[in-house]
């Protein structure tokens, strides 16, 4: 491996600022490690000599090289059934809650944002078949998103290796998967059809917009690579996304309280999750 470019503070600066501007995520000095690191295979690939030359060449907006940059910069950490207290939660209240005004067969829309390599979106779909007893009774739409295009293609796929499926019980892997060899299984085909995948900004409005309302939401562990301002840009837009009486999941480490005041606090005894009022927005 060759050893990652030196770049000036300003350069530095410079980079984070673009990088900020498009995701929402802040790089400070002491991730420089990293972020050199991930700047030197984008120069790599794009045979810059330098990093003044591969800064114009990204502003030119060609051969689509913004997003490779984020997908260079994202931290795609995942594996089956994290937090499942959330997804217990999931099965034993918030449903419950929901389908109280629903009718056998109407829609009930589950957004996983973001959904990285799709671990998460495709266990909720597994958690339901093996725990929700109305799972047959309703509509039930998940979908998936993210801003790394990368992530997004290995989820479609749906091959996982032995870390992502750890917390997994043998039955659940051999009842869902199939194994391509010794080191990776495949995702059963209707399942992986069942779950659709976007490309969506969390902190973009018109792109968060056209997914339109969802039942729940999980956003889990995206939050803290946020500053205040991006959080609250998200929680907005999520909100927006929120049907109304409908929940959202942070991940464990993450508050609604400390960023936005539109949600109200559900403590279940699994779980402290946040809902959209019922009524209007102030
Ligand atoms: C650590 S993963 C979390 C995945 C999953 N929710 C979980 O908890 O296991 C964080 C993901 O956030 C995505 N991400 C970062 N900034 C984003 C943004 N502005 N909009 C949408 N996704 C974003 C990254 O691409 C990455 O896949």
């Amino acid at each position: 491996m060759t050893d990652p470019p030196e770049i000036t503070e300003e350069e530095f600066r410079r980079l984070a600022d673009f990088l900020y501007r498009r995701t929402g995520m802040v790089f400070t000095e002491t991730k420089r490690y990293y972020v050199e690191r991930r700047i030197s295979e984008r120069m790599v690939a794009t045979s810059s000599e330098s990093f003044s030359v591969y800064f114009a060449y990204l502003r030119s907006e060609v051969r689509n090289e913004v997003a490779q940059l984020i997908n260079a910069f994202t931290v795609n950490e995942t594996y089956f059934y994290r937090e499942d207290y959330q997804l217990d939660c999931l099965s034993t209240d918030l449903l419950r809650e929901r389908v109280a005004t629903k009718r056998p067969r109407d829609p009930i829309r589950i957004w996983s944002v973001p959904c990285s390599t799709g671990e998460e979106p495709y266990s909720i779909a597994i958690w339901l078949l093996e725990n929700w007893k109305d799972v047959d009774t309703y509509d039930i739409e998940i979908v998936g998103s993210d801003i790394d295009t990368r992530v997004l293609e290995a989820a479609a796929e749906g091959i996982f290796g032995k870390r992502a499926l750890m917390r997994l019980s043998p039955e659940l892997v051999a009842r869902y998967f199939h194994s391509l060899d010794d080191e990776r299984w495949q995702i059963l085909d209707d399942l992986r059809q069942s779950v659709r995948f976007s490309r969506v900004n969390l902190i973009e409005n018109r792109e968060t917009r056209p997914q339109g309302r969802f039942d729940v939401i999980f956003c889990r562990n995206v939050l803290i690579y946020f500053d205040d301002e991006s959080r609250r840009v998200a929680a907005e837009n999520l909100y927006d996304n929120l049907m109304p009486g409908g929940f959202i999941c942070l991940g464990h480490t993450e508050s609604m309280s400390r960023i936005s005041p539109l949600f109200e606090v559900c403590r279940y005894s699994g779980a402290i999750v946040y809902r959209r009022p019922q009524g209007l927005r102030a």
